[in-house]
């Protein structure tokens, strides 16, 4: 502490403050120089409470972590990681997972510490953003090979046509120039949230709600309740409201199918939710600010089989359904730099938006 005075220290490991890992810079012997905002939120006091103070303090097996540093300051690197617990002051203990390695300096080593639940999530998360990205690049290419060869079945088909004069015959041609529509509109549906453009201007979420309620209402408006829960003092923010209705109302409108036997009987609700989420974390980023909005029913759930798989195109768990609509809801929100998750038991799914606020 010392020979490096708190102000410098902060000011010279600022960016680690961008991160969403807990980070603290110690010395060999385990002095806290600094600790960056991640750990300082996670341990519930301010950093000026963490600096100074030795490490092994908070962190529950303080052998191995001495051992670590010894380890990363003589480059055996066997000694970087392991899984160790966090004492928080005011807070339960967290499991971490530790990993420790030499800074720039021979007296400042970064220890990193991963909340091992997050790191679960964290790694679900990436894997759902790595999906989502090749999900897209299947669906457009698959797309592009299906529409080349439609314009000349559905051509050739209109040629033949005007060739033959036999009714009968004329009908087979009409249900070649019938399914090549459908799947030219399929088709498009594919293509059409890559192609359009992202028109931006200020948003008012709660309008966007009112908006896809209004929809939902005209076509259940009986036995279906939507309850509005929203935080009044959400700003405006710059978003694309089109792509935000679409969004939302997919997954409403999922919601509403879903509730059918509820609204036969009169007791099927819908609740929207807003919310200003602070200082979280997901695909990777921290953010200090976020939109959490949540569409909740208490339907029966969505079926084991297809649960973990409802994002991706053409997966459908209804007769007649295309399996799109909440793949169109996953890029709409990505176009936002956000992502939906979803839990479902039966009686009660809850579809949860997150959009960073900037
Ligand atoms: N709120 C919900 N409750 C129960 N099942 C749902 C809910 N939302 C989505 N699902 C399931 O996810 C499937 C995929 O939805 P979606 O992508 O919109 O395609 P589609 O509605 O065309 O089937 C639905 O068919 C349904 O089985
Ligand atoms: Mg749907």
């Amino acid at each position: 502490m010392s020979n490096l005075p708190s102000d410098n220290a902060a000011r010279h490991f600022q960016s680690l403050d961008l991160l969403a890992t807990l980070v603290a810079v110690v010395q060999l012997d385990g002095t806290v120089v600094f600790a960056n905002t991640a750990f300082e939120d996670a341990m519930g006091i301010s950093r000026r409470a963490i600096e100074g103070r030795y490490l092994p303090d908070f962190l529950g097996e303080d052998d191995l972590l001495m051992q670590a540093l010894v380890g990363a300051g003589s480059h055996a690197f066997s000694a970087l990681r392991y899984d160790g617990t966090l004492q928080r002051p005011n807070h339960d203990a967290v499991a971490v997972h530790v990993i420790v390695t030499q800074g720039d300096g021979p007296e400042a080593f970064v220890v990193e510490m991963l909340p091992q639940e997050a790191q679960v999530r964290q790694e679900r998360e990436e894997r759902l953003l790595d999906q989502a990205k090749a999900n897209k690049e299947l669906i457009r290419n698959l797309a592009h090979e299906i529409k080349n060869p439609l314009g000349g079945i559905r051509g050739a088909a209109q040629l033949l046509q005007m060739e033959i004069d036999s009714r009968e015959l004329i009908e087979y041609t009409q249900v070649i120039i019938h399914e090549a529509d459908r799947l030219q509109t399929l088709v498009d549906r594919l293509l059409a949230p890559h192609r359009k453009p992202h028109v931006v201007s200020d948003v008012n979420i709660h309008e966007v709600f009112d908006r896809v309620r209004a929809v939902i209402q005209a076509e259940f408006p009986r036995g279906l309740v939507i309850e509005r829960d929203f935080d009044a003092s959400i700003p405006e923010f710059r978003g694309d409201r089109e792509q935000l209705i679409q969004a939302i109302l997919n997954i409403t409108h999922n919601a509403a199918q879903a509730l059918a036997e509820r609204i036969a009987v009169g007791d099927a609700m819908i609740t929207f939710r807003t919310r200003i989420a602070r200082q979280i974390t997901f695909g990777k980023q921290r953010y200090r600010l976020a939109l959490e909005l949540h569409v909740i029913d208490n339907g029966p759930g969505i079926p084991e089989s297809i649960r973990d798989r409802i994002f991706y195109p053409l997966v459908s768990g209804r007769d007649g359904g295309s399996g799109l609509g909440l793949t169109l809801a996953q890029t709409f929100i990505q176009q936002h730099h956000g992502m939906i998750e979803c839990e479902s038991v039966p009686g009660r799914t809850d579809f949860k938006i997150l959009i960073p606020l900037p």
